[in-house]
């Protein structure tokens, strides 16, 4: 692989510029999105993009309008050094890492921000009102810095990918959205930056979740009705010692309820173990018919 230097921008001036004197001289450019604290998933989408693009930027930044005053902000992992590190081992060719003042002007909560559609509301925007909106306007101002040709997002925050494919097409951006499937342990547990919170007992735990999932997947490609289904794992998974937030079948484009008629889905779980809120999600690869709902 070849090695570049890896670029390190931290204004949004300079973000820009280099960003646009990548495309003027004719090369594809790729956006990765991140907080930071890079595990093997975030490599994962990097790789992805350095196979899909000529040039490849990777934004780290933790972004404040995401997290309610009650949420871990502030402890939050943060390793901007091993990130780095991986980044340039990668061969990436550079990254955006702002202060927050450079992205936000004046007072956080006097801020424009973007409203995404009403699929904000549900499921994780159930118990994080804020938190879609915060999303969706770091991703905005992240692409107009940057303006790629393509930004990657992993599967793991599907709900995440739906609001930012409907941004898109709804404010007319010229950008393709791709995702890659989550990157899991050999467990079955999703990778995810929050499992450093985790105590070794809680780790063991985790992997449930997943399997929680694929035993829905298999109760619904056997036909059996999707209401038993997930109350009989929400049932096993509290027996365990998670605190359900919501485990629950829907269509995997819209993530409303399943209709009748719905022929595939998508199997979502939100999960608190002690002080950790975990998520993941199962796409049904098979084709399935609803005895009745
Ligand atoms: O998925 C994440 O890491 C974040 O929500 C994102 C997309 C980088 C926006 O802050």
């Amino acid at each position: 692989m070849t090695q570049h230097t890896l670029k390190h921008l931290t204004t949004v001036k300079e973000c820009h510029t280099w960003c646009l004197a990548q495309k003027h001289t004719g090369q594809t450019l790729a956006l990765v999105p991140t907080m930071g604290a890079l595990h093997a998933g975030h490599l994962a989408l990097v790789t992805y993009a350095l196979q899909q693009a000529d040039r490849v930027i990777v934004s780290i930044f933790v972004n404040p309008t995401q997290f309610a005053p009650t949420e871990d902000f502030d402890a939050y992992p943060r390793n901007l050094e091993l990130d780095l590190k991986h980044l340039k081992a990668l061969g990436v060719h550079a990254v955006f890492c702002p202060k927050t003042t450079e992205l936000y002007s004046d007072s956080l909560n006097d801020q424009t921000l973007v409203m995404p559609r009403i699929v904000r509301q549900i499921l994780c925007g159930q118990s994080r009102p804020h938190f879609f909106q915060g999303v969706a306007t770091i991703v905005l101002k992240l692409l107009n810095c940057c303006q790629p040709d393509i930004a990657v997002f992993g599967e793991k925050d599907y709900q995440q990918l739906i609001v930012i494919r409907q941004m898109i097409q709804d404010l007319l951006i010229s950008c393709q959205i791709h995702s890659i499937p989550t990157v899991r342990t050999q467990t079955g547990l999703a990778l995810s930056s929050r499992n450093q919170y985790l105590s070794p007992s809680q780790q063991n735990l985790a992997p449930e979740l997943f399997k929680a999932l694929k035993n829905i997947e298999q109760g619904l490609c056997a036909g059996n009705p999707i209401t038993c289904l997930c109350e009989n794992m929400h049932t096993h998974l509290t027996q365990l010692g998670f605190k359900l937030d919501y485990l629950t079948i829907r269509h995997p484009e819209t993530l409303e309820k399943l209709q009748p008629e719905d022929t595939t889905a998508i199997i979502l779980v939100a999960a608190w173990l002690g002080h950790t809120r975990l998520i993941d999600n199962l796409i049904c690869k098979h084709s399935f018919h609803q005895p009745a709902l």
